[in-house]
């Protein structure tokens, strides 16, 4: 077994720069849970399935095959045979996972998957539902949240840097919608495990909050 440090929380709060940073620190293998729904909600849009037909995602979905290599030191997502990384971080795409996730055949396929690749290497894997159901013993699980109002000002940012025009209001309203989303789905809701520790990352630089969860690794290690 490797040692396995969990991240979950909502959208934004700064999960995946943070576990990046992390598993840098430490020479351990950062796993993006968020890219795998991703795939799978690409697969499925190419595949014109319509999101909330259960029978049909639970169909279409055998017919996905993702797999993950590592190329210097990034996570590549693979889509029967194709590189997509650059096709996961659209709105189009992130809507659509956040519906298909809530999928039963969705989750067990990915599952399984996130399973094995901590099964065999020290891991920062981050998502909703790796504390509680993916890795339940985790040695650190870390419960990384932020106000939805911080969370829709970064997002903010890195579209208007992007030369985007967008509005922090409407960026808001979806935060808070996909949060209630992902809170409130039958299957694995987002939700801290009993055990892990709750950090609020509003007022925290990216760096404090790395320092926090590296210091929590050293003491169980
Ligand atoms: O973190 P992200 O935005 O890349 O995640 C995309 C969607 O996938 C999000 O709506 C929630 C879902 N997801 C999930 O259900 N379980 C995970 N472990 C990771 C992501």
């Amino acid at each position: 077994m490797g040692f396995n440090i969990a991240i979950d929380g909502p959208a934004g709060a700064g999960k995946s720069t943070i576990a990046k940073k992390v598993a840098k620190q430490l020479g351990y293998i950062y796993v993006d849970t968020g890219a795998m729904y991703r795939a799978m909600a690409l697969f499925l849009l190419k595949e014109k399935v319509e999101p909330k037909d259960t029978e049909a995602v639970n169909e279409k979905c055998r017919e996905a095959d993702i797999t993950i290599r590592y190329e210097n030191g990034e996570q590549v997502v693979y889509l029967n045979g194709e590189n997509v990384n650059a096709y996961l971080r659209t709105e189009q795409v992130g809507n659509m996972a956040s519906v298909t996730s809530a999928n039963p055949n969705v989750r067990k396929k990915l599952v399984e998957l996130q399973q094995k690749l901590a099964a065999g290497a020290d891991v920062v894997m981050d998502g909703r539902d790796i504390g509680t159901c993916v890795l339940p013993d985790a040695e650190v699980k870390v419960y990384l949240t932020a106000s939805s109002r911080v969370r829709a000002k970064r997002r903010y940012d890195e579209l208007t840097a992007k030369g985007e025009v967008c509005d922090i209001n409407v960026i808001e309203k979806d935060i808070i919608e996909r949060d209630h989303q992902d809170m409130t789905r039958e299957i694995s809701p987002l939700r801290q495990a009993e055990d892990a520790v709750l950090i609020d990352s509003s007022d925290m630089t990216i760096d404090e909050v790395a320092v926090q969860i590296m210091e929590l690794a050293g003491q169980k290690r």
